[in-house]
């Protein structure tokens, strides 16, 4: 049976937080137990704002990488990878912007907020300009369905969505599609071409979408199809041309709520941050230091947990005894801040003792990180080069 393949992708930033790991990292964890899962450091989109400090990508990749493996994700389930050591992702970068419209680049909504945000950074540059047809790309050489991304991704997504259903349309037709299309019908037995048939029509005359997305399961359940009968028979579903390119789905993770030490998002920007593997003795001070209710300036006066910081981690933190226990004590002035703050303390210093542990091991041999990455871009290459291939044939480019 076909299992719906799952991306995603990360800029190497260097060392991430506990913000990454509540937002996104967990979520990875998660479904690399349910779903064949690629997950690769987006090198190439740090240069198109970092163009001008190449130095600190390759440090940040191997950094970002061990942190993935520490938080528990698994080589052994998921594919993990590097862009630029995949480079058919440049080949269909470049192959899309021939039809990719230069106005639906220029509308992405975070094509003008990112360059009014850097603004210290000239950005009125080619690359830029096609951040998200290079993200496109990514996600398209899967033929990924799912793409585990936060709320500011999602117009990247709705844009691959876009490229890959022009792509469809402009590339997927072929001389007698429709003859060939019922022969594919006729391949999938008497019964599930019936089935195919019925769901076909009731999408097309009556636009009832679940029965798209029972005729999709239905393929997905038919074992033996040649790529090109597969890539008929889903467009076949809903149009008159082959779909060689899938539209994905966002997975949406649900906003970080991870507050940081003053109580904002948690952000590298704000200098709030607690960051994974950070040693014990810096977490303790940071979390003693960390700012309270400001009414509350003496022992003895009562304080407000809704108006404290601290009372955020205890919302991530800790059980409802716990929570409990801050209320009463911290409205009754019954305990200290940092009496408050123990709890918080060992629960951050017990999440991380087991990514200690594993960072550790690859620490000690950097190899061991090697040779994961050169798995991963090997795995992730075969995949790459067989959506080329059809892309190429596609596109008039198959010299055999
Ligand atoms: N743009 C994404 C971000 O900044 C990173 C990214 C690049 C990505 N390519 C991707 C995410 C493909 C998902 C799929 O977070
Ligand atoms: Fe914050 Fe706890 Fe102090 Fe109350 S007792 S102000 S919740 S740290």
């Amino acid at each position: 049976m076909y299992q719906e393949r799952v991306l995603s992708g990360m800029r190497p930033t260097g060392r991430l937080h506990l913000g990454h790991y509540h937002g996104v990292l967990k979520n990875w964890v998660e479904l690399q137990a349910e779903f064949p899962c690629l997950f690769f450091v987006a090198d190439w989109h740090a240069l198109t704002t970092d163009y001008d400090e190449p130095g600190k990508i390759e440090d940040a990749a191997w950094e970002m990488i061990v942190d993935w493996l520490a938080a528990g994700v698994d080589p052994s389930q998921a594919t993990l990878f590097i862009q630029s050591r995949v480079p058919e992702h440049a080949e269909l970068f470049l192959l899309l912007s021939m039809m990719a419209p230069l106005g639906w680049l220029e509308r992405v909504p975070t094509y003008k907020d990112q360059q009014e945000k850097l603004s210290h950074k000239d950005l009125s540059t080619f690359g830029f300009l096609g951040y998200p047809l290079l993200q496109a790309a990514d996600i398209l050489i899967y033929r990924a369905d799912r793409v585990p991304v936060g709320e500011d991704q999602v117009p990247h997504i709705e844009f691959t969505r876009e490229v890959a259903r022009r792509f469809n349309h402009l590339y997927g037709r072929e001389p007698g599609f429709e003859d060939k299309a019922r022969e594919a019908v006729r391949k999938l037995g008497a019964k599930r071409a019936r089935l195919y048939e019925e769901l076909r029509t009731r999408f097309q005359q009556e636009g009832d979408h679940e029965a798209l997305e029972q005729g999709h399961a239905l393929l997905n359940d038919t074992q033996n199809l040649s790529m090109g009968d597969r890539e008929r028979l889903f467009g076949f579903l809903e149009g008159s041309s082959k779909m060689i390119l899938v539209e994905p789905d966002s997975l949406l993770t649900e906003a970080s709520r991870m507050p940081g030490l003053d109580g904002q998002k948690m952000s590298k920007s704000y200098g709030n941050t607690i960051s994974l593997r950070e040693d014990a003795e810096s977490i303790t001070k940071k979390i003693r230091t960390m700012q309270t209710d400001p009414q509350r300036v003496r022992r003895t006066d009562p304080g407000d947990p809704e108006k404290c910081p601290v009372w955020q981690l205890h919302a991530i933190y800790s059980d409802d005894s716990i929570k409990d226990w801050v209320q009463k004590g911290c409205r009754s002035a019954g305990i200290g801040c940092i009496e408050c703050k123990q709890p918080v303390i060992d629960a951050v210093l017990a999440e991380q003792e087991p990514m200690r542990e594993r960072a550790q091991i690859y620490l000690d041999d950097p190899s061991l990180v090697r040779n994961i990455v050169a798995d991963g871009c090997e795995r992730a290459r075969k995949l790459a080069q067989e959506t080329m291939r059809d892309v190429r044939e596609a596109m008039g480019l198959d010299y055999s």
